[in-house]
């Protein structure tokens, strides 16, 4: 392997907690969702990726946990995430974590996140989760924990008496919703609560022809020129979330595309003009694709 391969494959950020998340994480949601993501599992894992983005909604935790086994990589080199479905599907938040842990075949997962706050909120259980999340951080049944899909009204109901501050929040993240999210993000990053982006690629993969493109092709253009290897849009969108410290969780049946995502962290870097160009052009419009109902829209 190259050295640039490898450093770009190495990048991680820091969480609040002192544990380092790897910069890309490959998701078994979204086109594997209720799906077998063995054989894609392995694949990305044979291929260097090492933080997976696994589910207790997306019913196919069996198989990630098959797909670790089978790539031969030990569990110790991987970065394993979870997500507690929207209702919990026993009576303790702990309960549900050792369920998913049997599924996945591990003994701990290395993040934990409260896939939505919805149901909680309707319930008026949101910080009564958040306890039970903190023990559950405590016992080291999860190296860290977060949320997913949380708002700043979200994050502060919890905040108020947390003794944990989240590590992470999930939530979709692209130009198109930039309008909206900088409000959280913002908030996150005073807060050191790292963001994970998906659905990333949605402006060039979900709504292609949108004000976004001619800023992408030309960041591409002059990125591919000045690093001598063609560089795609996707990774212009990838590369605008990594200079925003923001982790990148995507998925590919592709090897080709797994392949250049990996390479993504390795690229030059986009100007500010650049960086200020997508999101002017990206706020021009909004158009959020999952987890509406998360966000009241
Ligand atoms: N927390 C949450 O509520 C939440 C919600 C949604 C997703 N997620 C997580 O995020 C992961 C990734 O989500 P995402 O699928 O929305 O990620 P994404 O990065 O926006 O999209 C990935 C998809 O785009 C396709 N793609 C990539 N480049 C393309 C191109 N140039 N042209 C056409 N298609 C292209 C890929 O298909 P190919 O196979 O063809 O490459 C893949 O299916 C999920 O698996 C899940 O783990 C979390």
């Amino acid at each position: 392997m190259r050295d640039f391969e490898r450093s770009a494959m190495s990048l991680t950020f820091k969480l609040n907690d002192g544990a380092q998340i790897p910069w890309l994480g490959f998701g078994t949601g979204t086109a594997l969702f209720n799906k077998d993501s063995t054989e894609a599992v392995k694949v990305a894992i044979q291929n260097g990726v090492t933080h997976l983005d696994g589910a207790q909604l997306y019913r196919n935790e069996e198989s990630l946990g098959q797909g670790i086994k089978d790539s031969g990589v030990p569990r110790e080199k991987l970065f394993v995430t979870t997500k507690l479905a929207e209702t919990p599907s026993a009576p303790t938040i702990k309960a549900t974590l050792k369920e998913s842990l049997k599924k996945l075949g591990l003994d701990y997962v290395d993040l934990f996140l409260i896939h939505s706050p919805v149901v909680a909120l309707r319930e008026g259980k949101l910080k009564q989760w958040w306890k039970e999340m903190e023990e559950i951080k405590k016992e080291g049944l999860a190296k860290s924990i977060g949320v997913s899909n949380f708002t700043v009204e979200h994050l502060q109901i919890i905040l108020e008496d947390a003794t944990v501050v989240p590590a992470v929040n999930q939530i979709e993240l692209h130009p198109y919703v930039w309008g909206v999210n900088s409000k959280v993000y913002s908030f996150c990053k005073d807060k050191s609560i790292v963001i994970e982006s998906y659905g990333g690629l949605s402006p060039i993969v979900r709504a292609p022809g949108g004000p976004v493109d001619t800023v992408l092709a030309s960041a591409a253009e002059r990125l591919s020129k000045e690093s001598g290897t063609t560089v795609s849009l996707g990774q212009v969108l990838s590369k605008w979330l990594i200079q925003k410290d923001v982790v990148v969780v995507t998925t590919s049946s592709k090897v080709s595309r797994i392949k250049e995502a990996l390479l993504t962290a390795s690229l030059p870097d986009l100007t500010v003009d650049e960086i200020s160009a997508i999101e002017t052009e990206g706020s021009k419009v909004h158009k959020r694709f999952f987890m509406k109902h998360a966000f009241n829209e």
